[in-house]
């Protein structure tokens, strides 16, 4: 089945996402908007010039009004950091636009995917300003870091990634909270692995919480793997795959966290994050979500102020 996808932004993380998500043939039409008219519309030119190299999609700039036609709208709008700024130090300078296109998709049937950061409050920001269903309004959340520590286990122990489960939850960002206890490889749990040492979870933990850092370091942005992170969640939508992904979403109840957006496991489909599904916690990550769930909590409700 093929959406009409809508992509608000068009700078270095929205123009990723859309040339992922034409490669993945995901969209039958892919919409762009950005405050910068011209830049949109050349940037559609830009990417309908190659459409002999994706499967079909027309691909055309939009006035904001028509993102409510969409399937699927993805904000990746906003201001990217510095290398010295957290995410949650965009949060000031993003939040107010976020809210913005919340309001202007107040009553909108389909799927948001929010990646603008800092992406878990600016979940919760859209889906508040929208009124939308929370189940309906999801962040590409952890999903990234999940990615970032799968590689990087698949480099360390030589296997690859596809043979590798592990996950990250909690806060895309410094409290981010990778579950050791659960990884496993093939059918083996992690720590029953040989060669695998205590401190080897430290250290590619911390691999995982800098990697955007020493990537913007060096290019002034990440894009490339958030836009395949984002279309592989398009496609999860779109063809209503059923997968359990661990997606930001504002928390209903699962692991004790009631109306903070984070990342847990969730199955999504074409409904959006419908079911959260509580992984098993040993104790430090249990006080590592809540302390993360904290720092969200605090970060949202300083927009207040
Ligand atoms: C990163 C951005 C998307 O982690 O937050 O690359």
């Amino acid at each position: 089945m093929k959406a009409s996808i809508g992509i608000i932004g068009t700078g270095w993380v929205g123009t990723s996402v859309a040339f992922s998500t034409l490669l993945a043939g995901h969209a039958g039409e892919l919409w762009l908007h950005d405050l910068r008219a011209d830049v949109a519309e050349g940037e559609a030119m830009d990417l309908a010039d190659g459409a002999a190299f994706y499967p079909r999609c027309a691909v055309s700039a939009v006035p904001l009004a028509r993102m409510r036609e969409a399937d699927i709208v993805v904000l990746a709008a906003g201001r990217n950091g510095r290398p010295d700024e957290s995410r949650l130090d965009l949060l000031r300078d993003n939040a107010r636009a976020a809210a913005g296109f919340g309001r202007a998709l107040a009553g909108f049937g389909g799927i948001v995917i929010v990646v603008t950061n800092p992406v878990d409050v600016l979940t919760r920001v859209v889906a508040e300003a929208g009124g939308l269903p929370v189940e309906r309004v999801i962040g590409t959340g952890t999903l990234l870091d999940s990615a970032r520590l799968r590689e990087r286990l698949a480099v360390r122990l030589g296997l690859s990634t596809q043979s590798v489960h592990a996950q990250v939850v909690g806060e895309h960002g410094d409290s981010s909270v990778p579950l050791w206890s659960s990884a496993r490889v093939g059918g083996m749990a992690l720590r029953d692995w040989a060669g695998w040492q205590p401190g080897d979870e430290a250290a590619l933990g911390l691999q995982v919480r800098r990697a955007a850092y020493e990537v913007i370091r060096r290019k002034g942005a990440t894009n490339h793997a958030i836009g395949l992170v984002t279309a592989e969640l398009i496609g999860c939508i779109v063809n209503d795959e059923h997968r359990l992904l661990p997606v930001s979403r504002v928390q209903a109840g699962a692991c004790g966290i009631h109306g903070v957006a984070l990342s847990l496991p969730a199955l999504v489909g074409a409904g959006g994050a419908l079911q959260v599904v509580a992984p098993t916690l040993d104790a430090a990550e249990r006080d590592a979500l809540a302390a993360s769930a904290a720092v969200l909590g605090a970060a949202f409700g300083s927009l207040a102020g």
